[in-house]
């Protein structure tokens, strides 16, 4: 079959770097665009941070018209996918209009998980995702509010840290016995529970809201260990569900998200996934993954395109990802599920330090983090990507370079 009309479905980061992908590789023919947003597509990142803070200078565009216009891209806003027709390749759009392709490409990432309890209110209860979301969020983050963040993730958290920056008082309720549990190891939550109440955020573990009602303008929470909070505004954070709709819809293999082979191609040839909403099948592991971050949309967009094309995959690396939050830039590279982590710094719980976090299993390097050390991630990679054997001696004395080590 000759290849001259790629569909994306979303367009967020993998849609997006899929498209430049495509054009970097060779592709002449058509691509088009479909996003259900009226917005050229934004990164996600700063939404949480950058664009609550500093809404006149923060930057989020991926792509501007006019990149769009020089890469010959069909851009559809405003008007997403409903219902995809894998035989007859062919895609509907909430308008009615319709779209045939010879290769697809779903990449329309997740929504909020709902907490039914809280959006039953109607009022004041606030969820993260889009650039509506943040813009609703400048005004709401005024000081001396009340502010209570549910979800000790890294959305919750980062609200957090942007919700005190502009005065608020601030509270964390985290229903689990440590922050960030899906993708930290608890020494480094630990660690980040301690910088935020220094800091001043009343943050709560094991917390469970067990009602919740509108009293005036006040939010009154009831929480399972007895006691009530007033909030002026909450904010969810308690993860995503990937939009799988018109995959389902479709009849593509879906287990919560769309299941995807290591070429990002779904149980139809034709149909691929990419970032939140897949769900890869991996050598060597014995179930799916599903990874939530800004690298993994890049590099699956990178491996569809490639697919497409008939070129070579791009070379797998440790999965990697970043938070900000109270002025600390945490990144975190391979399996954060390592056995053992090992100290490398100064940790002084409550403090501003720098330290990195070395994850070993059996014997061997397979995870890092850095705290406020943003160069020695790349040495942290390199050992990581190298599957380096751990040596404490080395690698865990400040005296001796990473760098030499890797
Ligand atoms: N009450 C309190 N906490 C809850 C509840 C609840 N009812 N339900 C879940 N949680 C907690 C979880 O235990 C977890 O710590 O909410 C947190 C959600 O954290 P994440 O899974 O990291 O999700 P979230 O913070 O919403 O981020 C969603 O956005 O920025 C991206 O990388 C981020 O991909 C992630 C996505």
């Amino acid at each position: 079959m000759s290849l001259s009309r790629i569909v994306i479905i979303g367009a967020g980061q993998a849609g997006a770097n899929a498209i430049l992908e495509l054009r970097t590789q060779g592709y002449e023919g058509s691509i088009t665009l479909i996003g259900d947003e009226p917005h050229l597509p934004y990164e996600r990142p700063p939404l949480s941070k950058e664009v609550i803070l500093a809404p006149d200078s923060a930057r989020v565009e991926i792509l501007s018209a006019e990149k769009l216009a020089a890469l010959q891209v069909n851009l559809i806003t405003g008007n997403g996918a409903t219902r995809i027709d894998p035989e007859a390749r062919l895609i509907e759009l909430e308008n009615g209009d319709t779209l045939d392709y010879d290769k697809l490409l779903i990449a329309t990432g997740g929504a909020p998980r709902r907490l039914p309890m809280l959006d039953r209110l109607e009022q004041g209860v606030y969820t993260l995702r889009n650039l509506e979301d943040a813009r609703k969020l400048i005004t709401v983050f005024a000081p001396e509010k009340r502010i209570v963040l549910v979800g000790g993730g890294v959305i919750g958290l980062e609200l957090a840290s942007s919700a005190l920056a502009k005065g608020c008082r601030v509270t964390v309720l985290e229903q689990e016995s440590m922050v960030m549990k899906r993708c930290a190891p608890a020494l480094l939550g630990e660690y980040l529970v301690g910088r935020h109440r220094a800091q001043g955020i009343d943050v709560r573990l094991s917390a469970r809201i067990t009602r919740a009602e509108l009293q005036g303008e006040e939010i009154h929470l009831a929480l399972d260990d007895g006691q009530t909070l007033v909030a002026d505004a909450v904010v969810y954070g308690i993860g995503i569900l990937p939009n799988v709709q018109p995959a389902t819809t479709a009849g593509l293999e879906v287990e919560g998200a769309i299941l995807v082979d290591e070429h990002c191609q779904s149980s139809h040839p034709d149909i691929y996934a990419a970032g939140d909403v897949a769900a890869q099948r991996r050598q060597g592991l014995d179930r799916p993954l599903r990874i939530e971050s800004w690298e993994n949309a890049n590099n699956q967009a990178a491996i569809f395109a490639r697919h497409v094309l008939g070129l070579a995959p791009p070379a797998v690396r440790a999965p990697w990802f970043w938070t900000d939050q109270l002025g600390i830039n945490i990144q975190f590279v391979g399996d954060m599920a390592a056995a053992r982590w090992h100290l490398r710094g100064d940790l002084q719980p409550g403090t501003d330090s720098a330290f990195a976090l070395i994850g070993v299993t059996e014997g061997i390097v397979v995870a890092g983090i850095t705290v406020n050390q943003p160069r020695e991630m790349r040495n942290l990679r390199r050992m990581v990507d190298n599957r380096l054997c751990f040596q404490a001696e080395q690698h865990l004395d400040l005296a001796r370079d990473l760098r030499k080590t890797a």
